[in-house]
């Protein structure tokens, strides 16, 4: 890791590839509200790097430039955008079917996303039970797939002229599993690609595949996928930065907005129940208790980590957190999350609060995605590589080094987020201290 002089930021000339396993409600919302604000028929409403500022300096010397022009970020008339999918439909058909914008902003994006046909994509029905299409590569073992995506990549890099790629996963959340030995190592992962090893879930092929071609890899879903130290170490090793894991959107985004709040002034909390209906193929899929597992476990994780209950067991110890998802076709991609947070405070006297956050998940998450494209892009041009845990900020279940407990805290994040730019231009981290305004 370069010490804070020595970042030098490559500029962000040419092409940035963005390429998406997955081109569904999340990848069509981001890729078709990115043609719409390149045509002035929308706002980036949700994007820290198109509309944040950051403060540097003192607070007396109002100094406070948009991100985007404080860091050399790819612009967004530079973006291509390519993908996989196990349906052949075109950006722009998959984009219908998701419902999420409506038809006359599509109509008017239609040329570049009809131009966006997916990829055969590397699928394995084991790993995502309640959907199945044909557009995908049947050829060989797990190896001759990952060989065929890293043909792939090459491919789209030539024919679109990309200066540089990044690829985000925005698949269907795969069932849960646990790494095994497979995983261990580079060596022991790429004999059971070769032995097809049932361990292998397609997400890591493609991880692999972008690790082996030199391109950074974010995961937007709760899959185990790059997590594993086979993959960790490939990404150190070629000095690739990579992240995820699970967009932080609705709920959990609530969750980590409210639980900060209550720990900061010492309220207890004994009970928090939260329960969500929606209607979009995600939502189908989780209805599948193993894909639902891995959802569960980075959406309950998010409480204990925030509360710390070994620090406060008097407020925190006996928290009962529950989370539901149930497919209900009518909503579509409108969400409805609720929580029910059972709380109390002074000489332990009980109150509630519920919380009923009709969203919408894609329309949460597209912005999420386009600032991890720049981003990350962004961090490899600084040199920086592995688990970038300053991104930390749009994830429920942010990758953190070994031994390290990740930072939940929304507020925290951000703040780690905006240190790391000040860190990469030089400027002076703000501590909050603030003691010089009095001297
Ligand atoms: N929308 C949100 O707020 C949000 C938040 C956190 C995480 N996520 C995650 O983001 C992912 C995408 O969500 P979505 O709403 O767009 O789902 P979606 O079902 O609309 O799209 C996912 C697409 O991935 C495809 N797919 C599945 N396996 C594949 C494979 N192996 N290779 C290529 N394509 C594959 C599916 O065919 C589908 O078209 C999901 O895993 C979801 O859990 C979404």
């Amino acid at each position: 890791m370069p010490t804070q002089n020595q970042v030098s930021l490559a500029p962000a000339d040419g092409k940035l590839g963005v390429l998406i396993p997955g081109i569904g409600a999340v990848s069509t919302t981001f890729i078709a509200g990115v043609e719409a604000i390149k045509r002035g028929l929308g706002q980036p409403i949700g994007s820290l790097t198109q509309l944040a500022t950051i403060r540097l300096g003192k607070r007396t010397d109002n100094r406070t430039p948009k991100i985007k022009d404080f860091v050399p970020l790819a612009a967004l008339e530079d973006l291509v955008f390519g993908g996989w999918d196990i349906y052949p439909d075109t950006a722009y058909e998959a984009a219908s079917n998701a419902r999420v914008l409506e038809e006359p902003l599509l109509t008017k994006v239609k040329e570049p996303l009809q131009a966006i046909r997916p990829m055969p994509a590397v699928f394995d029905q084991e790993y995502v039970k309640r959907i199945n299409g044909p557009n995908v590569k049947t050829q060989g073992s797990k190896m001759d797939k990952a060989q065929a995506l890293i043909a792939d990549i090459e491919n789209f890099r030539k024919t679109n002229n990309c200066a540089r790629l990044m690829m985000i996963w925005c698949g269907s959340t795969e069932v849960f599993h646990r790494p095994t030995d497979v995983h261990q190592t580079l060596e022991k992962f790429e004999k059971g690609l070769a032995d097809n090893e049932p361990n292998i879930a397609p997400s890591q092929i493609y991880a692999y595949a972008a690790l082996k071609s030199g391109v950074p890899f974010a995961n937007g879903a709760p899959n185990l996928t790059h997590d594993i130290p086979a993959l960790l170490d490939l990404a150190r090793d070629r000095q690739i930065p990579i992240c995820g894991k699970d967009f932080k959107t609705g709920q959990t985004f609530m969750k980590t907005l409210l639980a900060p709040g209550f720990k900061a002034r010492m309220l207890g909390v004994n009970g928090w129940f939260s329960t969500n209906i929606l209607g979009n193929r995600d939502g189908e899929v989780l209805e599948d208790p193993g894909s639902f597992k891995s959802k569960e476990e980075t959406k309950l994780s998010v409480l204990e980590q925030i509360f710390q209950p070994h620090l406060y067991p008097n407020l925190y110890k006996d928290l009962y957190h529950a989370v539901r998802i149930n497919y209900y076709p009518p909503r579509g991609d409108a969400k409805e999350g609720w929580d029910n947070i059972d709380i109390f405070g002074w000489l332990g006297y009980p109150m509630q609060i519920k919380v009923d956050f009709l969203c919408r998940d894609s329309i949460l998450a597209a912005p999420l995605v386009l600032d991890l494209v720049l981003f990350l892009d962004l961090a490899q041009r600084a040199g920086m590589k592995g688990i970038q845990e300053w991104l930390s900020f749009y994830f429920k279940a942010p990758m953190t080094a070994q031994g390290l407990y990740p930072e939940h805290d929304i507020f925290i994040q951000l703040m780690k987020l905006k240190n790391t730019l000040r860190w990469m231009r030089g400027e002076d981290l703000i501590t909050h201290l603030g003691l010089e305004y009095y001297d």
